[in-house]
Formats: structure tokens, sequence, C-alpha cells
């Protein structure tokens, strides 16, 4: 919602979150050193700063991915995901210390420029005993480089929704290299499974909370079966005063809301993040998205003035007590007469 590009505002709830996140961050990265150099008094500051720093942002990255589907799954942890991008950004910088550390321990003292060494000294492609891991560890941190680079609302508005998604998809690419990065790389060093087992507990978590989730969701995408046009959604009394429920019209998801005694029913996808409106609230007579608080007027999809944000809207009546949705939308903004019910509210 917003008259140019649409930054969300810095708060004392965001503040609180970052302090508590940098105050984990250091913790954990005090505690890594000093356990390490007490357990293993042979090892370098540097081996050890290398490895505090990419376990560090291994761990924030599984973090990152487990935030989406559980809180698709669960709504306590939507604070979490409005504050996801400032997890990334922290990664991408705990993976830039951990990958500059390495560079200059490993690259930084031969007569080669240091990022051609990294590039070009292990070329052992065909061998999975020396395989060049550090290439993959690099070609992860460019992608979170363009994801930190890009994570502002100015970029979100200037490359358009779809085209940022897809950018910011390609965090699942980054998360397969740094896996293969870290199980190549140090792992296949281990003889015990001290390392494998978290790396693959990590895995396992993240693939399984996705999986789980999307099942989930299957149920709301089941297509509702279509009459001359119109789909019947649910009875009025089925959706909590000032609440939606999200249903599927011709392959659309579409949220329905109710607001006292009128029913209105909006796109579900928000123009900010395509947030899912209809898990969100009316407030002060407007559909407020649960992500970020975008705002749409239910009755015609329109943000309040200044903003000029529009999502489409869908005829609906009340027929023998259940509520029925037009089933092609109307464009954005379109102002539509809403149903009105003669029940309790
Ligand atoms: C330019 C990019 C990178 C370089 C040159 C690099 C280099 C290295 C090297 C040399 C090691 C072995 C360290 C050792 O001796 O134990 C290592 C391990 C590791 N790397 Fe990277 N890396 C890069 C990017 C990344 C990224 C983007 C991540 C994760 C987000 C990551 C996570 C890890 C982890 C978790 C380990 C294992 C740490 C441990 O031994 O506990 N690396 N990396
Ligand atoms: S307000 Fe950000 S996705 Fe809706």
């Amino acid at each position: 919602m917003s008259v140019g590009y649409g930054a969300v505002g810095w708060n004392r709830q965001k503040k609180r979150y970052d302090f508590f996140l940098v105050l984990g961050i250091a913790l954990y990265l005090g505690a890594f050193m000093g356990a390490g150099a007490w357990l293993f008094p042979d090892v370098t500051a540097e081996t050890l700063m290398i490895r505090a720093f990419g376990s560090a942002a291994l761990i924030l990255l599984h973090l990152i991915l487990l935030v989406g589907p559980a809180a698709r799954l669960d709504a306590r942890f939507l604070p979490l995901l409005y504050n996801r991008r400032h997890m990334g950004v922290t990664m991408f910088l705990l993976a830039l210390i951990h990958g500059s550390f390495s560079v200059l321990q490993f690259h930084a003292f031969g007569d080669m420029d240091p990022l051609l060494s990294l590039l070009t000294a292990n070329t052992q492609w065909d061998s999975v005993s020396g395989f060049p891991f550090q290439q993959l560890g690099f070609v992860a941190l460019i992608i979170f480089f363009l994801m930190a680079a890009t994570s502002h609302d100015f970029w979100l508005v200037n490359l358009t929704a779809p085209v940022w998604k897809a950018l910011h998809l390609g965090v699942y690419v980054a998360y397969g290299l740094v896996l293969a990065h870290v199980a190549l790389g140090v792992l296949q060093a281990e003889q015990s499974p001290r390392l494998w087992l978290p790396l693959a507990f990590g895995f396992v978590l993240v693939a399984s909370l996705h999986v789980i989730a999307g099942w989930r969701e299957r149920a709301c995408d089941r297509e509702q079966p279509e009459e001359m046009g119109w789909v019947k959604v649910c009875s009025p009394q089925d959706i909590p005063n000032q609440r939606g429920v999200v249903v599927t019209v011709s392959g659309e998801r579409v949220a329905v809301f109710r607001d006292d005694q009128r029913i209105m029913a909006v796109s579900n996808v928000c123009q900010h993040q395509n947030g899912p409106l209809g898990e969100g609230r009316i407030i002060d007579g407007m559909i407020t998205c649960p992500w970020h608080g975008y705002q749409y007027l239910p009755e015609n999809g329109c943000s309040p003035p200044p903003f000029t944000e529009k999502i489409p809207t869908f005829q609906v009546q009340i027929r023998e007590g259940s509520i029925w949705v037009k089933s092609l939308p109307l464009p954005a903004g379109t102002a539509v007469e809403p149903a009105v019910w003669g029940g309790e509210s």
C-alpha cells in the first residue's frame, strides 16, 4: 500500500527482533569459538572463525527455509515471516565473512589472484573425494548476494512481483549448492556421523515441512463445482465475523470475507508480495494483509487513498443459506454490491 514503493517501516517490534537475532548469533559464534579453542587447541583461530561463521550461516539458512511452511501451518510463526528478509541479509553477511576468511586462508598467499585461484585451483570435477567444493559455495554466495541486494521493497516494485519472486526462489538452488558444498568439502573427511547427522536432519526437516504445508494447502485448492457460472462456497456462519475463508474458483484463490451482515469476495493475492489476504482480517473496515499490513476496501478491492494498489473483486450472492461467488473475477478495483446476510452476526 504505497504511493511510490511500499517500504515496510522500521518499527519497535522489528528493532527488538533484530536485537535478538544479532544477540543469538553473537552468543552462537562466541560459544562455538570458545568451545572449539578449548576442545581442539591445535586448530587455528582462522579455521575456527571459518567454521563458526559457515555453520552460523547454514543454521540461519535452515531457519529461513523453515519459517515459510511453519507460518502456513501455524499463524503464530507469522511474525517471523514478516522479518524473514532481515534473516536473509544477516545470513548473507555471515556467509560472506566465512567465504572471505576461506579465500584469505586458502588462496591469498600464492602468486595467483585469490578469486582466480578460488575458481581455478581445483578442477577435479570427476572426483568425489577431491571435488572442488569451494566453487559450489562461491556460486551459492553469488545467489545470496543477488537476493540480499534486491531484498528492499524498491526492487520488488521495480522488478515486478513475479520476477522478484522467481529470483528469490533461487534460495532453493543456493540451498542445494550449500548442502553439496558442506557434504563434499568438509564431511567427506569426517569418519564419524557427527556432522552428517545434523546436515541430514536439517534437510529432512526442511523437506518434510514443505511437503506437509503443501499437502494441507491442497485441501484449500480443491476446486468447488460450478453451477451456471456461480460457485457455492460455504454458509455465512462458517466465516467468523471480520474474517475470511479461502476457496479456489476457476483455478484462482478467492478470499470471501464477512463484516457483520455483509459478505464480499476479492482475490486472495496481495499486491505487495502475494500474501494470502484471506488469512488476514477486517480492521477499520478494510481487509488487512496478514504479512505486512497492506489494506484494501472489501467492496472495491482498492487501497485507501493516497495508496493506489487494486485487486480483482468478485460478485457474491446468498442463496438458500449459502454464499455463492461468481466464477469470473471483475477487473481490479471494480466496486461490487456486498451480499447481505440476514442471520445473527
Ligand atoms: C566464496 C564462498 C565460499 C568459500 C570459499 C567457502 C569455503 C569453505 C571452506 C574452505 C570450508 C572448509 C573449512 C574447514 O576447513 O573446515 C568450508 C566449510 C563450510 N562452509 Fe563454506 N565457503 C563458501 C561459501 C559458503 C556458504 C554460502 C555457506 C552457507 C551459507 C557455507 C557454509 C559452510 C559450512 C557450514 C562449512 C562447514 C563448517 C564446519 O566445518 O563446521 N560456505 N567452506
Ligand atoms: S502486505 Fe506484504 S504481502 Fe501483503
